[in-house]
């Protein structure tokens, strides 16, 4: 059979959240466009992108909405959102290892205590942001 453009098996939404230059947007454009923006403006309102990809054998469209940057915290998400949504956490820039003031392993074990799984990524290095991304997927199917 042949597959055309806009056939998947599952569309699945990503809402990524966190505070004002984390690197939400850029996580969102390596992702969705492989490109990285080392100037890239705040984000106004909601902004949103697709890529279709393999997760598993099936065909997944996964179409990710880009928030504007604001103190959101863990408990107001668990408290307005559908029960069964998954959440990830996420730590950017990992290539500012000289600059952190987070080590992995405290990173680690904050997400251990709230059950999440847990990935240091790099949107200018490309690092395990495609990981990310599978990761949350396949959580969700
Ligand atoms: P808001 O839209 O204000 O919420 O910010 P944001 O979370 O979308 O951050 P954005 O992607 O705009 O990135 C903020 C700044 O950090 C920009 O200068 C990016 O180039 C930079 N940046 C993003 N990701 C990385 C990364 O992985 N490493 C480094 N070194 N810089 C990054
Ligand atoms: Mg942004």
């Amino acid at each position: 059979a042949h597959r055309v453009d806009n056939e998947y098996d599952y569309l699945f939404k990503i809402v990524l959240i966190g505070d004002s230059g984390v690197g939400k947007s850029n996580i969102l454009s390596r992702f969705t466009r492989n490109e990285f923006c080392l100037e890239s403006k705040s984000t106004i309102g909601v902004e949103f992108a697709t890529r279709t990809l393999q997760v598993e054998g099936k065909t997944i469209k996964a179409q990710i909405w880009d928030t504007a940057g604001q103190e959101r915290w863990l408990s107001e998400l668990r408290n307005h959102a559908d029960s069964n949504i998954v959440i990830m956490m996420v730590g950017n820039k990992s290539d500012l290892n000289h600059l952190r003031s987070v080590q992995e392993e405290e990173g680690q074990a904050l997400a251990e205590k709230e059950g999440l799984s847990f990935l240091e990524t790099s949107a200018l290095e490309a690092l395990n942001v495609e990981k990310a991304f599978q990761t949350i997927l396949s959580d969700i199917h």
